[in-house]
């Protein structure tokens, strides 16, 4: 892990969706880090431009790429522009430092995977956090399907990038507005491969809003697939002294439960170990 500054090397809007009851924007931000660090499938960074009080906090972005361009490492962000945070990143220009920190967070479990489809499951700007894992297993020579979904067309974020990759038979989309693939939640297609497959041949890697995080881990449990989920959480620090991304999971005691951090003991967890809280 290394706390340093960065320098910005691409910032651009790279979608706007107008559907629904108000525009959604997503950036795509490439920085260049001051020395080589380790960037796994599934982790993440936290940052703020550089020396800047406000926002005072760093915002936690899941790595969508890297990439090794001479002998600097860049590592690719998408990000949804939705508050001070994000839009004090939206503006930043090429050549600006950054303050970065990172690699933070765990991994997916890969090995898991040898033997099975890996079904790969997408939400809005969660697509960004499954990219790098779909660019290994596919080295892996283990198939791989996405499906992703979102609000409209505009928030599929990365879909020509998974097509590029995965093959555009290994991509189902599903939209809310019906402006691109099956018109819904994207998690009754995947039901639907599940039942018609022996889902017990494949394994489940997903990252999205909790609402379909949680729909995944029942589809999950009732077709006894093994899954992983990535969570996101608000953090306030990103390195597990804040407390303010506590999850419950599973637990042999009292309250059936206890509290983990998202920043270090996830944001990756098996499905079957979470706790659901009632009206998560
Ligand atoms: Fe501070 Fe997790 S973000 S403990």
């Amino acid at each position: 892990m290394i706390d340093a500054v960065a320098t910005v090397e691409q910032n651009e809007i790279v979608a706007s969706a107008s559907s629904g009851s108000s525009g959604r924007s997503y950036g795509l931000l490439r920085l260049r880090l001051p020395q080589a660090i380790e960037v796994l499938p599934g982790q993440f960074a936290m940052l703020k431009p550089h020396a800047a009080y406000e926002p005072l906090l760093r915002r936690a972005m899941a790595y969508y790429q890297r990439t090794v361009v001479g002998d600097a490492l860049h590592v690719n962000f998408i990000y949804q522009i939705l508050g001070r945070g994000t839009q004090s990143l939206a503006q930043l220009k090429i050549g600006d430092p950054v303050d970065f920190l990172g690699s933070l967070g765990n991994t997916y479990e890969i090995e898991a995977a040898t033997g099975r489809e890996a079904l790969l499951v997408a939400g809005g700007v969660g697509s960004a956090a499954l990219f790098m894992l779909a660019e290994v297993l596919v080295a892996q020579n283990i198939p791989t399907r996405l499906f992703i979904g979102g609000a409209s067309r505009d928030d599929l974020c990365g879909l020509d990038d998974f097509v590029a990759l995965l093959g555009m038979e290994n991509v189902v989309s599903a939209t809310v507005d019906g402006s691109f693939g099956a018109q819904g939640f994207v998690t009754p297609p995947l039901e639907i491969h599940l039942q018609s497959n022996r889902a017990r041949s494949m394994i489940i890697y997903a990252c999205g809003p909790d609402p379909m995080l949680h729909r995944v881990a029942q589809i999950a449990d009732q077709f006894d697939a093994p899954a992983q989920l990535s969570l996101e959480s608000p953090m306030a620090c990103g390195f597990g002294i804040c407390v303010g991304c506590a999850v419950a999971v599973k637990h042999d005691c009292p309250e059936g439960f206890v509290y983990k951090k998202v920043c270090t003991d996830g944001p990756v967890f098996r499905s079957n170990e979470l706790h659901w809280l009632h009206g998560s």
